[in-house]
């Protein structure tokens, strides 16, 4: 069976499978976290421009679930980039959360117009790892290039890029760039959702080798994807707020694909992301500010 966990490479240890926030309005996050930690999951990913910080953290108490059993994840938002910026955009997270430690803190975007910025926001997220405020830190959606720029403009190997992979968009050159410097992928969009939200006619979770492989399995689709996640060793983030595909998307821990099925999946890959080009966002386009 596929460890349930990871490794980072500060050697702080992570569940594979969380849950994720993005789209999950407020009013229904705290009882999509509360669901998910009653099912078992134990990582939770937020972010400051997902404007439910505080509703996961009353999920997270709500739960029942000992803080110290949970690994919150945050991310800290292009508006709030620079150095004094960031340390402040974490103070404002924190304080909607509820917590007084970070598991997991990512910059979510690269400001590629600015990327001095977004340097000083990672210094800025060093000091908070020196002074234990989070426990790893890292980026998303940073181009190989990017990663190798700021790997050598800062003193810490981001633990993380969390990327857009499902199927239909397996990213081979960025999670090589991952894997060359030890970085953990974590897969956004897991199991399509980037491809379901903006109506594109394909859905992974419709695609003819994966029904068959769940058929075979008697497995649904979306188990059968993040079964695929698992294999290949990266950790991912399913977003529900629904209480059943929460459960489904977790039960996912008893079976095993075989080396050519998952070679079936890799196959399946379009090269088309589903959403912008991410270097393509900046201030003036998405600089949106993030509240007290
Ligand atoms: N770093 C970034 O830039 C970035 C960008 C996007 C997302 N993310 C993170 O990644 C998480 C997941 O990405 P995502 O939300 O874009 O996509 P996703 O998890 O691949 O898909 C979510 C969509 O699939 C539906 N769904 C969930 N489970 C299902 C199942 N078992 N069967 C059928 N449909 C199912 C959800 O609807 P219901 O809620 O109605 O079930 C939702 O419409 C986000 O929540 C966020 O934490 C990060």
């Amino acid at each position: 069976m596929t460890q349930t966990h990871v490794t980072l490479n500060n050697g702080v240890k992570m569940p594979a499978l969380g849950l994720g926030v993005f789209q999950s309005a407020p009013e229904e996050t705290t009882g999509a976290v509360v669901t998910a930690l009653q099912t078992g999951y134990r990582l939770i990913d937020t972010a400051a421009a997902y404007f439910n910080e505080r509703e996961v953290g009353e999920g997270i108490r709500r739960s029942g679930i000992d803080r110290s059993e949970i690994f919150v994840e945050t991310k800290l938002w292009m508006s709030d980039y620079g150095y004094d910026e960031a340390l402040h955009g974490f103070e404002k997270s924190v304080r909607k959360l509820g917590v007084d430690q970070v598991d997991l803190l990512l910059l979510h975007q690269p400001l590629a117009s600015d990327f001095g910025k977004t340097i000083a926001a990672y210094q800025a997220i060093e000091t908070l790892l020196t002074d234990g405020r989070v426990r790893a830190i890292g980026v998303s959606n940073q181009t190989p290039a990017e990663l190798d720029e700021l790997i050598s403009r800062t003193g810490v190997v981001p633990a993380v890029n969390q990327i857009q992979v499902h199927p239909y968009y397996t990213q081979p050159q960025w999670r090589a760039a991952n894997d060359r410097h030890g970085i953990l992928t974590q897969c956004w969009s897991p199991i399509g959702g980037a491809y379901v939200y903006r109506d594109f006619k394909k859905n992974p979770l419709e695609d003819s080798v994966i029904t068959a492989i769940a058929d075979k399995y008697s497995k649904t689709p979306a188990q059968v994807i993040l079964r695929w996640h698992l294999e290949h060793g990266f950790s991912a983030i399913p977003k529900s707020v629904k209480a059943h595909r929460i459960a489904e998307n977790f039960d996912v821990f008893d079976f095993a694909l075989t080396t050519g099925e998952i070679a079936e999946i890799d196959a399946l890959d379009t090269g088309v992301r589903g959403g912008p080009d991410p270097d393509s966002l900046n201030l003036a386009s998405h600089g949106f500010v993030i509240p007290e």
